[in-house]
């Protein structure tokens, strides 16, 4: 008998509505283990939204979402960050005037159990906890490849290290999903393939990745899955082959009449 994995993820028809604006219209979306996932769809479909919705930003009008067997709490970003889902955003969002280091280790802070008296009193454990976090924050920077700017100012970096700092910042929550949106925005060819090595390594280690892109050839190349979002609607899903092949899908890209 085959034994059955679970997937990771598994969203139910979210529904989400902006005043008579249906962002979502019933997205359900399957994540497996380990894997990359590609979400697409012109401007305005609802990438981000679902984005939102998944990471607790917005809470669904309807649906829910399934994770690691437990239904997540909707409209809670912090506890849906607790039980493993970090994300970047479309609009990096730094903290410009701390340093690369403080940015991680302020990411990592989410993971930590020192209570407010102990930062005040800097207790012994705190203290230790602290040099922790720093050495993981190192560690993390390496990993992305910016570690040489550890001490630099966050808003002084290029736009592409920009990019890598806000995945190491929400890997420092040690997350088994990690949501990024259009990370390769603003990236030149080889920064994309630099940022594409990084993405396949996060998925070596473990790691689900629901990746937001325009660029259909990279994700293509990149992704074991791919979803298509079209006017709030799910219009495609499978293989990068299968979907690339989709006559909605090259409807949707090329606005041409399918076949
Ligand atoms: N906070 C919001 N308030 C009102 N409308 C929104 C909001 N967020 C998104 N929208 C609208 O919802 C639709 C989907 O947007 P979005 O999810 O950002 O698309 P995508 O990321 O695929 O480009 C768009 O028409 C957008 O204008
Ligand atoms: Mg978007």
């Amino acid at each position: 008998m085959s034994s059955v994995v679970k997937p990771l993820l598994q969203a139910f028809d979210i529904h989400k509505s902006f005043g008579g604006l249906k962002a979502l219209g019933g997205v359900s979306l399957s994540l497996e283990q380990a894997s990359i996932t590609g979400l697409i769809g012109p401007n305005g479909a609802g990438k981000t939204t679902f984005f939102n919705v998944l990471t607790g930003i917005y809470k669904p009008d309807a649906g829910h979402t399934e994770f690691r067997g437990q239904t997540l709490p909707a409209g809670l970003p912090h506890l849906v960050a607790a039980r493993g889902i970090a994300r970047t955003f479309q609009n990096i969002r730094l903290f410009a005037n701390m340093t690369v280091l403080e940015n991680v280790m302020v990411g990592r802070h989410v993971r930590t159990s020192a209570g407010v008296l102990g930062a005040i009193f800097k207790t012994a454990a705190t203290r230790r906890e602290e040099m922790a976090i720093r050495a993981r924050a190192h560690e993390l920077l390496k990993y992305v490849g910016i570690d040489a700017r550890s001490h630099h100012v966050a808003g002084t970096l290029s736009y592409g290290d920009q990019r890598r700092l806000e995945i190491a910042r929400a890997l420092a929550t040690d997350p088994f999903l990690l949501a990024l949106d259009e990370p390769a925005a603003g990236m030149n060819a080889s920064e994309r393939a630099q940022l594409g090595e990084l993405i396949l390594r996060i998925r070596e280690d473990g790691r689900a990745i629901l990746l937001i892109e325009h660029d259909v050839k990279w994700i293509m190349r990149l992704c074991d899955f791919v979803t298509v979002l079209d006017y709030g609607l799910c219009i495609a899903e499978g293989s990068p082959l299968e979907v690339q092949n989709d006559p909605r899908v090259i409807e949707a890209y090329l606005g041409v009449g399918a076949a």
